[in-house]
């Protein structure tokens, strides 16, 4: 692999793809999702930037029909049809002790784990970088040929102890993965312009 020394944009077919084309599903065929994906998933999301590389974003990917129905009884009513349609759905979780492979991922650093002794900065510092992640976890579904379905609306309390029991996992966002079934799409919501969310000094 080389270095980037020499970027060039990607094509418009591609930024379709990802950005202009692509959108939300809320239904999906039963076409499935194979496991070497997931792996290819993640192995793109992992080379996405995070503070002190810290990498705080942690993935459960629920594939078999028994997880699909422990999932679903926490999902909101509304969410629970897409999410049954889905060949794969992924819980997306922030590590509170993500600290802990710092020695690992930041290793110039020696002071890098300690720096996160105090809880309340630790917590908000896995949320706010595993929500980064989640950025990149959508684009690479995308970027793979899927559509994702990301939802908030879940009861994370609930789905935290079904899943990640005594860990340090803490579930925040859960995403539908695969290829988009019939009426997979709401009507297109406006965006914000330019002039309305940016500025130029
Ligand atoms: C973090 C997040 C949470 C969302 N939660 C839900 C949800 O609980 N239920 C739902 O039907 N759609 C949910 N959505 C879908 C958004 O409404 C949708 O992505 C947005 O309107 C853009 O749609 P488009 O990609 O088709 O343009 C969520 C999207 C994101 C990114």
């Amino acid at each position: 692999m080389s270095l980037p020394t020499a970027l060039t944009a990607i094509s418009e077919e591609s930024l379709e793809a990802l950005f202009t084309a692509a959108r939300t599903a809320n239904t999906f065929t039963d076409e499935p999702v194979p496991v070497e994906d997931l792996h290819r998933i993640y192995d793109l999301v992992k080379m996405g930037p995070t503070a002190m590389n810290l990498q705080s974003l942690r993935v459960l990917f629920i594939c078999s029909e028994e997880a699909k129905q422990r999932l679903v009884a926490h999902m909101s009513e509304g969410n629970r049809a897409k999410t049954l349609s889905a060949p794969v759905t992924a819980v997306l979780a922030a590590d509170n002790d993500f600290h802990e492979f710092l020695t690992q991922t930041f290793p110039h650093f020696a002071g890098a784990k300690d720096s996160f002794a105090d809880e309340t900065r630790r917590v908000t510092m896995a949320r706010n970088q595993a929500w980064l992640a989640a950025g990149y976890f959508m684009l690479a579904v995308r970027a793979l040929g899927y559509a994702a379905g990301p939802m908030a609306g879940f009861k994370a309390a609930d789905m935290d102890a079904e899943f990640f029991g005594d860990s340090t996992w803490r579930s925040f966002c859960v995403v539908n993965i695969g290829k988009p079934g019939p009426d997979a799409w709401r009507e297109r919501l406006p965006r914000l312009s330019f002039d309305q969310a940016a500025r130029i000094l």
